[in-house]
C-alpha cells in the first residue's frame, strides 16, 4: 500500500494547504502503536470525548488493516492532528464505485488556523485518488458557520443529505441536543476541487456551469434569515411548504442562513430552533434535487445540482 507521503516534500506539498501552513509542517501515515494511542489522546483533548465514544486504537488498527485510511500531520516532532477515513458504498447522491467516509479530522488547539486541517483534508484526497477512489463523504454540524467554511469554500464539497439526529444522544461536551448533521460529499476529481488544487483560490461564486438551470432563472431567495448579527440570534423563516417548492421548481439559488458566529449555538433551546428551521427549508431542497454548493456571507448557497448524468457528476 503507498503511503501517506513521509514528509512535506513529497506530493503534499503540491496540494493547497491553506496558504499559511507551515513550511515544517509534515505529513505522514500513522501505523504504529504509540501513533494510534496518541490520536486517542487528540480525541480526549479536541471533542472532550468520553471513555466510550473514543475511537480506540484497536478499532483505527483494523480499520487500518482492511484497507482505512489514518494520516497526521506533525510539527516539531509532535503530532497536531489526525484525519481518519473508512472505506465506505455509494450512500446517497452523486456518489459512483468505492469512496471513503472521514469519520474524523482534529486539530490541536494550539496548531488551529495555520493550514493544518486542510493539509490534512487534501492529504486524503490524494490518498484516495493514488488508490483510485473519486469521491469522499463526511459529516458536520451545520450550525457552525466555520466548519460550513472550511467545507464548502476552502475545500469545494457540497452538502448533499441532512442528516436528523445522526448520533442520538451524545455525551460530553457535544451531547445536550440533537446532533443533526449536514452530509459533506467531496467529488475528488470534479471541477471544483480541481479548481482549487490548480488555482489554490477558492471556488467561483456559485454563477458557473455547475448549476444545469439557465442563469436567468437562478434567482435568490431567501429560506432563513437570522433575527440579530450577534450569538443569540433567532432563525427566522421566510419561505417554506409550497412557496418554497414552487421556487425550487424554479431552480432558483436559496440562500440558508447558518447562525451568526463561527462555533455553533451553545444553548440547546436555540440550537433546536435553527435545527427545526433548516428542516423545514434545507431538507425539502435536497430532496427537490438542490445541493449546497457555497458558503458565503455567512449563509449556505444552495441550487440544482444534476445527478442524472450518466457518466457521473462531472461538473462538480
Ligand atoms: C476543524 C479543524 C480540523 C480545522 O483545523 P485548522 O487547522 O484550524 O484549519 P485550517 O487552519 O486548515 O483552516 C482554517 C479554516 O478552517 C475553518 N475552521 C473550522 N474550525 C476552526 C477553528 N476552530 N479554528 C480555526 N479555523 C477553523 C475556518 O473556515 C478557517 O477558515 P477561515 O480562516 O477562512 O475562517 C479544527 O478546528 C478542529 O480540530 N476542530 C475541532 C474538531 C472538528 O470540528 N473537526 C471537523 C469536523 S467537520
Amino acid at each position: 500500500m503507498p503511503g501517506l507521503g513521509s514528509n512535506a516534500d513529497d506530493g503534499a506539498a503540491r496540494e493547497p494547504v491553506g496558504g499559511g501552513a507551515p513550511a515544517a509542517l509534515v505529513l505522514r501515515e500513522l501505523t504504529s502503536h504509540a501513533d494510534l494511542h496518541e490520536v486517542e489522546r487528540i480525541q480526549r483533548e479536541v471533542w472532550g470525548l468520553d471513555d466510550l465514544e473514543v475511537v480506540p486504537n484497536s478499532q483505527l488498527r483494523a480499520a487500518l488493516h482492511a484497507g482505512g485510511q489514518l494520516g497526521g500531520a506533525f510539527l516539531q516532532g509532535a503530532l497536531v492532528g489526525f484525519s481518519y477515513g473508512f472505506l465506505a458504498s455509494p450512500h446517497g447522491r452523486l456518489m459512483v464505485g468505492p469512496g471513503l467516509h472521514s469519520h474524523m479530522v482534529a486539530v490541536r488547539p494550539r496548531a488551529r488556523g495555520l493550514g493544518v486541517g486542510q493539509a490534512l483534508k487534501w492529504q486524503q484526497r490524494s490518498w484516495c485518488l493514488e488508490r483510485g477512489i473519486e469521491w469522499m463523504t463526511w459529516t458536520f454540524d451545520p450550525l457552525q458557520a466555520r466548519n460550513a467554511n472550511l467545507n464548502l469554500r476552502h475545500l469545494g464539497a457540497l452538502g448533499v443529505d441532512y442528516l436528523v439526529d445522526f448520533y442520538g444522544p451524545m455525551g460530553g461536551p457535544l451531547g445536550g441536543g440533537r446532533s443533526d448533521r449536514l452530509l459533506a460529499l467531496w467529488l475528488l476529481a470534479g471541477q471544483r476541487s480541481t479548481a482549487i488544487v490548480e488555482g489554490g483560490r477558492p471556488p467561483e461564486p456559485p454563477v458557473g456551469a455547475r448549476s444545469v438551470v439557465p442563469a436567468r432563472q437562478r434567482l435568490a431567495a431567501w429560506a432563513v434569515r437570522a433575527a440579530s448579527s450577534d450569538g443569540d440570534a433567532e432563525p427566522v423563516v421566510e419561505l417554506s411548504g409550497e412557496p418554497l417548492a414552487r421556487t425550487a421548481e424554479t431552480g432558483a439559488r436559496v440562500m440558508v442562513s447558518a447562525p451568526p458566529g463561527a462555533g455553533g449555538v451553545a444553548a440547546p433551546e436555540r440550537a433546536r430552533r435553527w435545527q427545526d428551521a433548516f428542516v423545514r427549508t434545507v431538507v425539502p431542497l435536497l430532496e427537490a434535487g438542490y445541493a449546497a454548493v457555497d458558503f458565503a456571507a455567512g449563509a449556505y448557497v444552495l441550487e440544482p445540482v444534476d445527478d442524472r448524468c450518466e457518466a457521473g457528476p462531472t461538473n462538480l
